[in-house]
């Protein structure tokens, strides 16, 4: 998969994507991030990337010119590469959409920043608009990287095979269970008895139950969509149960 970043901050994006498992993807070539300063685009003498909006108003607004030249660049190649605005007024970026996201062979993401941007981009350029959720961000970098991070991951071979068992599972609709590594004993905190038991059919049950439950009192919305098996269906009767004993 190649991305193909448009944005007027380009050294943002190194320390996070040549890092970690992203760097390791990019060794293998399971990814190739390519970034692209808008402003390598312009071409009037002060490479003015950006100008003030027709009607008046405050702040500026990216140039349409620059924009359509790069991702004319980019689309000499092949022209049905989708472009991606990173945007607080897009769809709400989701676990599927990184899912389908990575079933392309390439995608163009464009970092707004300013007021905005000309809207004849949006219009004749932009294939989908998206926002990384409900906060107003300085620009579109940090969303952009956010897709990249998971939209790579769901590309096979780029997270390792344990960590993709995990992903693979139907754990994936639910929240995670708690963790614990040594020492069994940290300022009088112990770690559960059941971890330490070697019987790893009732530690998956315990994990398990406190997936559900965790989630059924966090996140209640994605146990309504969640695959539920039938032992699931049995542990929830469980955790209802105990939470009316309680009071
Ligand atoms: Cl994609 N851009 C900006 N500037 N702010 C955001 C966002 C995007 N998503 C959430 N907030």
């Amino acid at each position: 998969m190649k991305f193909d970043i448009l944005t007027l901050f380009p050294e943002m994006f190194s320390s996070v994507l040549n890092s970690s498992i992203l760097n390791k993807a990019q060794e293998k070539d399971l990814i190739d991030i390519n970034t692209i300063n808008i402003r390598d685009y312009t071409t009037d003498k002060h490479n003015q990337a950006d100008d003030y909006p027709y009607g008046g108003g405050a702040g500026m607004v990216m140039k349409a010119e620059p924009i359509f030249r790069a991702v004319d660049d980019l689309k000499l190649a092949s022209r049905d590469i989708p472009v991606i605005f990173l945007t607080p007024q897009g769809d709400t970026f989701n676990q599927d959409m990184a899912k389908e996201f990575a079933e392309e062979k390439e995608l163009i993401l464009l970092c707004g920043h300013y007021e905005g941007v000309d809207q004849r981009v949006r219009d004749e350029l932009v294939t989908y608009e998206v926002s990384i959720g409900d906060y107003v961000l300085t620009g579109g970098e940090l969303p952009a990287m956010i897709l990249v991070d998971a939209i790579s991951r769901m590309i096979p071979g780029v997270l390792g095979s344990q960590e993709s068992a995990i992903q693979d599972s139907f754990y994936g609709d639910v929240l995670d269970y708690p963790q614990y590594t040594r020492p069994q004993e940290y300022k009088g905190l112990k770690v559960p008895s059941v971890l330490l038991s070697g019987d790893h059919a009732k530690v998956d049950r315990w994990r398990r139950k406190k997936a559900l439950k965790k989630t059924l009192f966090k996140r209640p919305d994605l146990l309504a969509n969640a695959s539920l098996s039938k032992d699931d269906k049995l542990l929830l009767a469980e955790i209802k149960e105990e939470i009316n004993e309680e009071g």
